[in-house]
C-alpha cells in the first residue's frame, strides 16, 4: 500500500447551497463541461439527434444511466491529458430509443435489442484540448462497447451452472478496477428484466473487461458471488495479495470481500488472467462490541452444508421470519445463492451497502447504507429503524491487511436533517455541516479526501408530512467530508431528476470526471430530450479540485 500523502493543499472550496435549480451547480471558480451524453457515438457510426435509433446504430451509442466508472493511463500518453475512460450503464435512457413505455413481456425483439443496447460498459478514450477542454477521441480503436446483446464468458466454480456462452450482463450499476488494470462492472440484478427468456444464473455477477483489449475476452467471475452488486474496492499489501470489498444493495443485503489465493504480478499482466477464479469470499459479521468478523463462504464450513437453514430477512419485521431450509450440496451452489449463503454462515444484514471505498494506505474502509424504509428491528451497525435517510459505516482491518479475518468498526454519521425534528429523532442524523440523505457513491481520493454522492429518490419521503425529501436536501448532490471533524461540505448539486454517481479522476486531480444519472428536466441541452451524461468538473485558475 502507499501511504496516504498528507494532503498538499487544504480542502479550501466555498460550499455551494442546496437547490433545485435544472443545472450542475458547482463552487465559484469551477467549471462544467458534458463530456458524454447518451446517445453520443462512441464506436463509430451515427449519434443521437432527436429521432429514435435502429437497434445496429443503437449498439454503438453510449447506453444510458451512467454509473460507475474508472479513468485509465494509456502508456505513451500524459494520464493527465489523455486517456481511457470505462464507465457503467445502469439502465437505458428510453426516452431517446423508443416512444411509450418498455414492456419485456411485450416488446418487439427490435425493441429488446434496443433496451439491451443501451446497458453494459462503454470504453472511450479522452483528450484534453489546447482550450482545457476535454473530448471524445472520434478515431480511437480503444472506443468500444459491450452491452446487453454482447456474449461473455463465466470463469470460476460456478461457471458449469451458467450457459456456455452468456448473453448480455445488465444492470451494470458500479465498478471498479483491479491493480492489474481490468475495469470490474457489477451486476446489480439477478433476473433479466429486459428479456426474461434468459436463465437467471447468469445474472448478479462481477464481469471482468480489459479495457486494452489484451488479455481474456469479457468474463462473468463467479467466484466473487452473485448478488445485487453495487461497486468494487481493492486492497493490497507490499506482498501484491488482494482483496476485493463488494456490497449487496438489497434488504437484506449483506458486506463480501474476496481474497486472491495468490498474488498478482505487477510486471506481467497475462499471469494475472485467471486471478479472480481462485480466492475465498467472506461475508462480514458486525458484532457489537465494535469487533467484526470475515466468515467463509466455502461449502462446508460456516454451516454451508446440505440441509442448512437460512434465517431469511430479519431485519424488516419484528418478529424473526421462520427459517427456510437450504442445500449447499457444492460450491457452486454457495456462490450462485450467495446471499441466502450469507445469512447462514451469519453476516450481518445490512440497511442496502452500496458503495464501499479503500483509504490509500489501508488504514480505512467506508460504505454507505442508503436507507432502509423498511427496517423494523435494529442491529448496533443498522441502529435505525424506518432508516430513510441511510448513513455510513467506517471500518477496519486488523493490522491494515486486505488478509484480514477480523475487524473493528464505528458508525461514522446518520445522514438526515434537524429539520425532520418533528418526524422523529431516526430522521435528524449527525452531519456536521450540508446536510444530506441516502448516500450512494463513496470514493477517497488518491489524497486521501473522502467524497459521497447521494441518490435520494424523487419524488421521495422525507419521513415528515408535508416537507418532500427535495423541500429539506434539494437535488442530489456530492459533498466532501473530513475524516477527522466530520464536516460536510457541498461541493456539486445536480439538475432536475438526477442522481450523482460515478467519480474518476486524472492523477493530479485537475480533471473530475461525474456521472448525471436519469436527469428528467431540460438538461444537458436546452430544449432537447434530457439525457444521462458525463460531465468534466475543472478549476478555472488550473488548481487541483477542491484545493
Ligand atoms: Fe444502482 Fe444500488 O445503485
Ligand atoms: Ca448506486
Ligand atoms: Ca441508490
Ligand atoms: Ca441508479
Amino acid at each position: 500500500p502507499t501511504p496516504t500523502p498528507t494532503p498538499s493543499y487544504d480542502v479550501a472550496f466555498a460550499p455551494v447551497a442546496a437547490n433545485m435549480d435544472d443545472t450542475v451547480t458547482v463552487p465559484n471558480g469551477y467549471t462544467v463541461d458534458v463530456l458524454l451524453k447518451a446517445g453520443d457515438s462512441i464506436e463509430a457510426g451515427t449519434a443521437y439527434s432527436g429521432s429514435y435509433p435502429t437497434p445496429a446504430d443503437a449498439e454503438k451509442w453510449c447506453g444510458g444511466n451512467h454509473d460507475g466508472m474508472e479513468y485509465f493511463e494509456l502508456s505513451g500518453v500524459d494520464p493527465n491529458t489523455g486517456g481511457l475512460l470505462a464507465l457503467n450503464f445502469e439502465l437505458p435512457d428510453y426516452n431517446i430509443l423508443m416512444s411509450g413505455a418498455y414492456d419485456a413481456a411485450t416488446a418487439s425483439a427490435d425493441q429488446k435489442k434496443l433496451a439491451l443496447s443501451a446497458v453494459g460498459i462503454g470504453v472511450v478514450e479522452i483528450a484534453k484540448g489546447s482550450d482545457g477542454k476535454w473530448a471524445v477521441k472520434a478515431d480511437s480503436r480503444h472506443n468500444k462497447r459491450y452491452t446487453g446483446n454482447s456474449s461473455y464468458r463465466a470463469g470460476g466454480p460456478a461457471a458449469g451452472l451458467l450457459s456456455g456462452t452468456i448473453k448480455g450482463m445488465l444492470n451494470n450499476c458500479s465498478s471498479g478496477r483491479t491493480p492489474w488494470n481490468t475495469y470490474l462492472t457489477c451486476e446489480e440484478t439477478t433476473d433479466n428484466y429486459l428479456d426474461p427468456t434468459q436463465p437467471e444464473e447468469n445474472y448478479g455477477w462481477v464481469v471482468e473487461i480489459d479495457p486494452f483489449q489484451e488479455l481474456a475476452p469479457p468474463t462473468k467471475r463467479t467466484a466473487l458471488g452473485r448478488f445485487n452488486h453495487e461497486n468494487v474496492a481493492h486492497m493490497t499489501n507490499d506482498d501484491r495479495r488482494v482483496a476485493f470489498y463488494m456490497g449487496d444493495d438489497s434488504t437484506p443485503g449483506c458486506i463480501y470481500k474476496f481474497v486472491c489465493d495468490r498474488a498478482y504480478s505487477a510486471d506481467n499482466r497475462g499471469a494475472n488472467t485467471g486471478m479472480l477464479d481462485y480466492g475465498t469470499l467472506y461475508v462480514a459479521r458486525f458484532n457489537a462490541d465494535g469487533s467484526g468478523e470475515w466468515r467463509e463462504l466455502t461449502q462446508g464450513r460456516n454451516g454451508l452444508t446440505v440441509g442448512a437453514s437460512d434465517p431469511g430477512n430479519v431485519s424488516q419485521s419484528t418478529t424473526p421470519p421462520a427459517p427456510a431450509p437450504v442445500d449447499f450440496r457444492n460450491q457452486a451452489e454457495v456462490l450462485v445463492n450467495c446471499q441466502s449463503a450469507a445469512r447462514v454462515a451469519g453476516g450481518t444484514v445490512m440497511d442496502r451497502p452500496e458503495w464501499i471505498t479503500v483509504a490509500p494506505d489501508n488504514s480505512a474502509i467506508f460504505v454507505t447504507l442508503t436507507n432502509n424504509s423498511g427496517r423494523q428491528s435494529t442491529v448496533p451497525a443498522d441502529p435505525r429503524v424506518r432508516n430513510l435517510h441511510g448513513h455510513i459505516v467506517k471500518f477496519k482491518e486488523a493490522g491494515d491487511s486486505p488478509l484480514a479475518t477480523d475487524f473493528s468498526w464505528e458508525i461514522f454519521l446518520l445522514a438526515g436533517d434537524p429539520a425532520l425534528a418533528s418526524g422523529g429523532d431516526n430522521l435528524v442524523g449527525d452531519i456536521e455541516g450540508d446536510t444530506f440523505s441516502s448516500p450512494d457513491g463513496i470514493r477517497i481520493d488518491p489524497q486521501g479526501r473522502l467524497w459521497v454522492q447521494t441518490d435520494h429518490s424523487i419524488p421521495g419521503n422525507s419521513g415528515v408530512t408535508g416537507k418532500s425529501i427535495e423541500d429539506v436536501f434539494g437535488h442530489n448532490a456530492m459533498f466532501y467530508i473530513d475524516q477527522d471533524s466530520k464536516e460536510s461540505k457541498r461541493f456539486l448539486v445536480g439538475p432536475t431528476g438526477c442522481e450523482i454517481t460515478g467519480l474518476a479522476y486524472t492523477p493530479d486531480l485537475k480533471t473530475f470526471f461525474v456521472n448525471i444519472q436519469h436527469p428528467t428536466g431540460d438538461w444537458p441541452v436546452s430544449g432537447q430530450e434530457p439525457r444521462s451524461s458525463t460531465i468534466v468538473v475543472r478549476r478555472s485558475d488550473d488548481k487541483p479540485v477542491g484545493a
